[in-house]
């Protein structure tokens, strides 16, 4: 009911500032929290930007401070802050950890993204809130609502995987990003995204991973009618890792270098495997035909047939009555 998602928001709101109380007023906070996104390389300009906190290491710190305020329990449960489990005392469900706040549009908390400090093969790099009645991770992006404007002045908009990379890209100057978090890309991301702008950069990690969400990621950005390039990075890193090593300026430049629209991109990645065998090229051929013949707009698709026919040296009015035939099947 809309009564209880004003209850979750209002308790939400509580813990996005508890956790950024915790990170700059407490010892623990700052011995740890605040020395761990130094360690990154955030200043304290951009973590309050994105109002990064620390959650700390006790089974129920948070919680016993949040009922002692007049939060009902079974509130802080439905908000994702709290775990109960049966016949066991209610503990946080993030504990010492470094906590990346998730804002819907209009700029409140609505979950949160924990990152363990140190790695330890036996928990999540990254816990994350659960579904909530106002928490539908497949309708949000990471970084959004600080995104929406810069994203329209741009008109476009950098998507990444990362929480880090966001924080990252946003402290070199580059504020139109916003991160998929992971998961593989839905259509009402997409639809979110295309409030702002009609162009999206894929600035996936550059590892095989990676490399392959991007591949999908286009699929779907040119079903919902939005024109789409890819960058990829040197294998190993991602847009945080390689800001932090080149610098601003490196990082602008790489990027509108590098750049390719969805066809080179496609088309130089897979060329790798195909190399000179003549039936893997007509199976690449027909991947591209079969991209192409997602996009809604047929100008669009006409000029894609074009660059597809003059990269792989294929007459194009073949690629257009093949593109034609999947096009129709669809309608
Ligand atoms: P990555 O593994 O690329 O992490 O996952 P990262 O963002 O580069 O983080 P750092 O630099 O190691 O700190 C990309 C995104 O996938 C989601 C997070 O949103 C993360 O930012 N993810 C990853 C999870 O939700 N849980 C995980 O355990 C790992
Ligand atoms: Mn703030
Ligand atoms: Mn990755
Ligand atoms: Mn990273
Ligand atoms: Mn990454």
């Amino acid at each position: 009911t809309q009564n209880e998602k004003e209850s979750l928001y209002i308790a939400l709101d509580f813990a996005n500032k508890y956790y950024q109380e915790q990170l700059w007023k407490t010892p623990e906070g700052e011995s740890i929290g605040q020395s761990y996104f130094k360690e990154r390389g955030f200043n304290h300009q951009t973590i309050h930007k994105f109002d990064l906190g620390y959650s700390p290491d006790g089974w129920d710190t948070f919680t016993k401070h949040a009922l002692k305020s007049g939060f009902a329990l079974d509130i802080l449960e439905k908000a994702g802050l709290t775990i109960i489990k049966e016949g066991k005392d209610p503990i946080d469900r993030f504990r010492g950890r470094v906590i990346f706040p998730i804002h819907n549009v209009a700029g409140k908390a609505i979950a949160f993204g924990a990152r363990i400090l140190k790695k330890d093969p036996n928990s999540p790099k990254y816990l994350n809130s659960p579904e909530t009645a106002v928490y539908h991770k497949s309708f949000i992006v990471y970084g959004i609502a600080q995104a929406k404007n810069p994203i329209r002045q741009e008109e476009n908009c950098y998507l990444v995987e990362g929480y880090t990379d966001v924080v990252s890209l946003n402290q070199a100057g580059i504020e139109n990003v916003v991160a998929s978090s992971g998961t593989s890309l839905t259509k009402e991301q997409i639809q979110l995204i295309r409030r702002f702008t009609d162009n999206i950069t894929v600035l996936y990690d550059g590892d095989a991973a990676g490399i392959k969400a991007s591949l999908r990621g286009i699929d779907i950005i040119l079903e919902e009618g939005l024109n789409v390039k890819a960058v990829v990075f040197p294998d190993g890193d991602d847009p945080d890792s390689f800001v932090q090593k080149v610098g601003s300026q490196a990082f602008k430049d790489y990027v509108k270098n590098t750049q390719k629209d969805f066809i080179r991109f496609k088309t130089e990645i897979s060329l790798k495997d195909v190399g000179n065998d003549p039936i893997k090229r007509a199976e690449l051929i027909k991947e591209l035909v079969e991209t192409i013949a997602k996009i809604p707009d047929s100008i669009k698709r006409s000029v894609f047939y074009k660059e597809v026919a003059s990269l792989l040296s294929i007459d194009e009015h073949i690629l257009i009555t093949e593109g034609n035939k999947i096009f129709q099947r669809k309608a």
